[in-house]
């Protein structure tokens, strides 16, 4: 598997960002058993996570903007580029020692997601893609499920929680959804979420209120994977719009179908 010049700097950056968060993650299992918790460790593991990732890209490429999720915006020189970079995506499962992470880095070029890497050092799991090329799982290519029926298939999503998102309206999506299909699954990890609609595991996945950093490397993944990703209302403004269904063309249809169904 032959991989870019610019693929090969975005695997770099998140296999080493990744090697911090794994080394954080250990100690993260110690303290969390403790009074005080790990909450103040975490953020740093997740701080030093986004600074590799930033010193990588940056250095590789020094006129391309950022979207982070811990620092946000880094205007750059350059019009057309900009990553997205999730340094820490799970952080929750993290905190709690739960081995469901990710590093998620993505490259738009006016606007258009061209590339996209997800790495998780709990499992030594590398996603790569890049419009065009393919999407792979470490050196194996991967490709959406071929399963087409909702009675067959495994979703996953997002769930809200205290302080975030609709909790009403997702309760009607998930009764909807419940009813037709053969489970439902919450990694707690967007970008591993979109990584396994790739790798066929997940045969879709809906969720509402995620964002650029979350979504950008797994769109691409999909896509390369030969499945589609739509926003709620089947169009293409995924990543503004926050909400996101993917699947194979037959699942991600029903899925959105069946997520609006009236009550
Ligand atoms: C979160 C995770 C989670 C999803 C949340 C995200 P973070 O990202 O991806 O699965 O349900 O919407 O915010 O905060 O761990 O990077």
């Amino acid at each position: 598997m032959a991989r870019s010049a610019i693929l090969n700097v975005m695997v770099q950056a998140a296999m080493k960002a990744g090697r911090s968060l794994a080394r954080d993650f250990g100690e993260v299992q110690n303290l969390q058993v403790s009074l005080k918790g790990p909450g103040d460790y975490v953020s740093q593991a997740d701080k030093r996570s986004e600074e590799i990732v930033f010193s990588e890209l940056k250095r590789a490429r020094p006129d391309y903007s950022f979207l982070m999720e811990e620092t946000g915006a880094v205007e750059g020189s350059d019009g057309q580029h900009r990553w997205l970079v999730d340094p820490l995506d799970g952080t929750t499962n993290f905190l709690h020692g739960i081995p469901m992470f990710a590093v998620s880095i993505a490259l738009e070029r006016q606007g258009q997601i061209v590339a996209g890497v997800i790495f998780n050092p709990a499992m030594d799991e590398l996603y790569t893609a890049e419009r065009g090329g393919g999407a792979f799982l470490n050196d194996r290519r991967l490709r959406v499920a071929g399963r087409t029926k909702l009675v067959d298939a495994v979703i996953g999503t997002g769930v809200p929680h205290l302080g975030r998102g609709d909790h009403g309206n997702y309760l009607l999506q998930l009764r909807n959804v419940m009813g037709e299909v053969s489970g439902v699954r919450r990694l707690g990890a967007a970008a591993l979420d979109l990584a396994y609609v790739a790798a066929g595991r997940f045969d879709g996945f809906w969720e509402d209120g995620l964002h650029p950093w979350d979504t950008g490397a797994g769109i691409v993944l999909i896509r390369e994977a030969g499945g589609f990703v739509t926003d709620l209302d089947g169009g293409q403004n995924v990543i503004e719009s926050k909400a996101l269904v993917a699947g194979n063309e037959a699942i991600q249809r029903a899925l959105l179908k069946t997520l609006k169904k009236p009550v």
